[in-house]
């Protein structure tokens, strides 16, 4: 049995003196504003560290973060969030891709974490990472975008190597599992939607994949996407530094459990998190998913 842990969305606090002149003709001011006002607010640090120490009690074998682990994309940020990641242990065994609140500095601003995305640098997405029979394929959703829209975009350089990467992928047996912060599945707000859905959808049905974690929402989202043999499932984690009693649900992480069975995989995931009232961290529930 191989386990991952997955959560999303830390929205780690912005380091004093983040902000700098240079934002201040940018989206990044946007950002920064909306994180004083509202967000920094809702999510805590503690909360966030009683999460990854809970996550570490589980002894995953590897960790998956869907993306949004800062608020503006600042230099000073990503240092933090660098420093952060070291806490939670080898960088091999942590893998990150990239949420919308880390791109606002533009595509391919993610050196910072490098050790994070991939075991070797490549300069493009999707990046594969392969550890026992799990292939984790980050798919970078991340683009700078307008004021007040929150999108994804795929485009269609990456979605091209997707399809290809799954097959063989695939063609070793691997568990295929796309890592994407904004959700595949259709629904929700177009201003905080991934626009070229429908195109990784379509590829997703052609060649497969078993699984698909992702975050974006801050709410708890079970969902689905047609493979080339069944449903392939999707799985929302939401913000892992949410506090309890706050806008969205309080912060939860995902214990995903892979083992092989016949021709085919099962997977238990393990829900674990605040309750909305608050209190320590407990067992919300657990389910099985048929791949
Ligand atoms: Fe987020
Ligand atoms: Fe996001």
């Amino acid at each position: 049995m191989y386990r991952l842990a997955h959560f999303s969305d830390p929205h780690l606090p912005s380091p004093p003196g983040s902000m700098t002149p240079a934002y201040a003709l940018t989206k990044r001011l946007l950002s920064w504003s909306s994180w004083r006002r509202k967000r920094s607010k809702q999510h805590k640090r503690e909360v966030l560290d009683a999460i990854t120490a809970d996550v570490a009690a589980y002894h995953p074998d590897h960790l998956v973060i869907t993306g949004d682990l800062i608020n503006f994309s600042a230099d000073k940020e990503f240092a933090a969030a660098r420093t952060w990641l070291e806490s939670l242990g080898d960088a091999r065994d942590v893998t990150v891709t990239p949420g919308n609140h880390d791109a606002l500095a533009g595509r391919g601003a993610f050196d910072p974490w490098a050790e994070w995305l991939e075991d070797k640098t490549t300069d493009c997405f999707p990046k594969v990472r392969i550890r026992d029979e799990v292939a984790i394929v980050c798919v970078n959703t991340g683009v700078p975008t307008a004021p007040l829209l929150a999108t994804g975009t795929c485009g269609q350089a990456q979605l091209e190597r997707l399809g290809p990467m799954l097959d063989e992928l695939g063609a070793r047996g691997l568990f295929r599992i796309i890592a994407i912060h904004h959700p595949p599945t259709p629904g929700g707000s177009p201003r905080k939607a991934l626009t070229d859905q429908a195109a990784l959808r379509a590829v997703l049905e052609k060649h497969g994949a078993e699984l698909i974690l992702h975050g974006h929402t801050h709410v708890p989202l079970l969902g689905a996407v047609r493979g080339p043999k069944g449903s392939i499932p999707a799985v929302c984690a939401p913000s892992a530094s949410q506090k309890p009693a706050g806008k969205n649900p309080a912060a939860r992480w995902h214990g995903v459990e892979v083992e092989r069975a016949g021709d085919g995989w099962t997977v238990r995931v393990v829900v674990r998190g605040f309750a909305p009232e608050g209190g320590p961290i407990r067992a919300l529930g657990q389910y099985r998913l048929d791949v």
